[in-house]
């Protein structure tokens, strides 16, 4: 089970993004970055959140906690944005909660250098989760205590958009040729050879049983929660086995440049 957690002080928006999450206190003194029900991206994208970043922490990659948040719109009453304060009312009750993660930076590819191992399996289970959404220009990750972390899942799994097609959908290339990690020599490949077959349909169990029954419920084409889940771990499998060799990456730069000295100073004395 994911954590609960009740929201005591909405502190601020983040407009960034696409979602308008808001960071938001909590009853155990931590804060968090909230994923709100009622945004326009709907709780298809919390479901994503939740599976993908889940599996994502279990596969040894950095994605901060994820929480059950319950949230009442009363707290956030003070808001002066009118169209975030819709978006505040129609979230009471639960959405989901990211931990935040306090004076993280976000990733510039010019600027931070990345293991190409590490680049390696982010690339292959960005292509495993259909993840279009950590590119170069948006690339979702943060850079924490000189370490890369995960964020922002929630355009992933797009093929559940559309369960008819979902076997079509899922059997296409990957295009990696904007990953925000394609200047890093990924060898998705080698990545796939050591992370595929910790994919079990038992570890595709545990993750989507992370999914509140209520962002599952009512699915068209489906019974119950659980067959829902089912078709997840079922599609998330198949890609686990080839999705490697459908990967599209950029060709490789020969004209990389160091960032100037006093930019990489500058960056390191902010992550010390
Ligand atoms: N856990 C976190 N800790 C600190 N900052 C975060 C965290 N999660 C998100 N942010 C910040 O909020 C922005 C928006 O969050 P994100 O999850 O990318 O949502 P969206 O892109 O849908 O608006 C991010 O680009 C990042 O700057
Ligand atoms: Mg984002």
């Amino acid at each position: 089970m994911l954590r609960d957690v009740t929201g005591i002080r909405y502190v601020t928006p983040l407009r960034e993004g696409g979602s308008v999450p808001g960071v938001v206190e909590a009853d155990d003194l931590g804060t968090y970055v909230v994923k709100f029900s009622g945004a326009a991206q709907g709780r298809k994208a919390l479901v994503a959140e939740v599976i993908a970043g889940e599996l994502g922490r279990r596969l040894g990659l950095r994605v901060p906690e994820l929480v059950r948040f319950d949230f009442d719109p009363v707290i956030g009453l003070g808001e002066p944005d009118e169209e975030i304060q819709d978006l505040l009312r129609a979230s009471g009750g639960l959405n989901l909660g990211m931990d935040f993660l306090p004076g993280s930076l976000g990733f510039d590819p010019l600027v931070f250098g990345v293991d190409p191992a590490e680049a390696s399996r982010i690339v292959w289970f960005d292509a495993l989760i259909g993840n279009v959404d950590r590119s170069w220009r948006n690339p979702n990750m943060l850079v924490w205590h000189r370490n890369l972390w995960l964020i922002d899942h929630g355009a992933s799994l797009i093929w559940h958009h559309n369960w008819k097609t979902a076997q079509t959908a899922s059997a296409k290339a990957y295009d990696a040729s904007d990953h925000a990690l394609s200047r890093f020599s990924p060898r998705p490949a080698a990545a796939a050879a050591e992370l595929a077959p910790q994919v079990t349909a038992e570890l595709l169990a545990e993750v989507t049983a992370l999914v509140p029954d209520e962002w599952l419920a009512d699915e068209p084409g489906f019974g119950t929660p659980d067959d829902v889940r089912g078709a997840y771990g079922e599609l998330l499998a198949a890609r686990a086995a080839d999705v490697h060799e459908r990967i599209t990456l950029a060709p490789v730069q020969r004209d990389r440049q160091p960032p100037p000295e006093w930019l990489r100073t500058w960056v390191e004395g902010k992550n010390a």
